[in-house]
């Protein structure tokens, strides 16, 4: 079976389940909460721009989303039919089902775009940051929210455990590197970085480059 093929089967069995233990205070919620509603922040969403919710899942942050600017365009787009039929009940965005790394809008067509604990579970991140790119316009903002290594060396240890514990149940690859990824799509440049959790979780503020006009020979 292919690894698009075990995220989607993966988050369809998950998803009935999804909202009840990302919302719950016992599992972090109200800090998930709070960094989704700060990563939704950084976006500086206006009135008739465009944002896609790039892994949206069952759509826990689409409310937040719309809520943050009432007259942005919401689109939510995930691999997995059982996530979207949960994030359709919450009907404030247009939902598309495909995959992130070849989705179905034109290039430079977005005005932003959000991953909220979706770089760490993507097969493949660096298609899926190449298509982002691809589909935002030039200046666009893309802000991942997600896990990765602290730089702290006491903090480094705890992720460590964790990260392999994560590994061995199959689950999300929390010790990614956002800056070796971003590393290989060139018009993406970091603007604004926040820690969270001993800096075990990060935001980022990425900003698509406007491109180079291309270069005319004389004649
Ligand atoms: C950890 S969940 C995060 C969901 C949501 N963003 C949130 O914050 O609750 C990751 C989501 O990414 C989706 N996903 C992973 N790889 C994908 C791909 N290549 N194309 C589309 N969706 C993908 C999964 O189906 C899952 O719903």
């Amino acid at each position: 079976m292919s690894e698009k093929r075990k995220i989607e089967k993966r988050y369809d069995a998950w998803s009935r389940w999804y909202d009840a233990v990302d919302t719950n205070p016992l599992f972090g919620g109200k800090a998930q909460e709070r960094w989704r509603r700060e990563a939704i922040g950084l976006l500086e969403l206006k009135k008739g721009e465009s944002v896609i919710d790039l892994g949206t899942g069952t759509g826990l942050i689409l409310p937040w989303i719309s809520e943050s600017c009432k007259g942005a365009h919401v689109v939510g787009i995930d691999i997995s039919g059982k996530m979207l039929l949960r994030a359709r009940k919450k009907g404030c965005a247009d939902l598309v089902r495909g995959d992130l790394d070849c989705m179905p809008f034109k290039d430079s067509s977005l005005d932003k775009a959000i991953a909220t604990f979706t770089l760490t579970t993507a097969p493949d991140p660096v298609a899926f940051l190449k298509d982002t790119a691809r589909v935002l316009k030039d200046d666009g903002i893309l802000v991942i929210l997600d896990t990765g290594k602290p730089k702290k060396k006491g903090a480094r240890a705890v992720h460590a455990l964790i990260s392999k514990t994560a590994k061995l149940s199959g689950h999300t690859k929390i010790d990614r590197d956002p800056y070796a990824l971003l590393g290989k799509v060139p018009e993406m440049k970091i603007e604004k970085e926040k820690r969270y959790y001993g800096g075990m979780v990060y935001a980022m503020k990425i900003r698509k480059f406007i491109s180079l006009n291309p270069i005319i020979t004389p004649k």
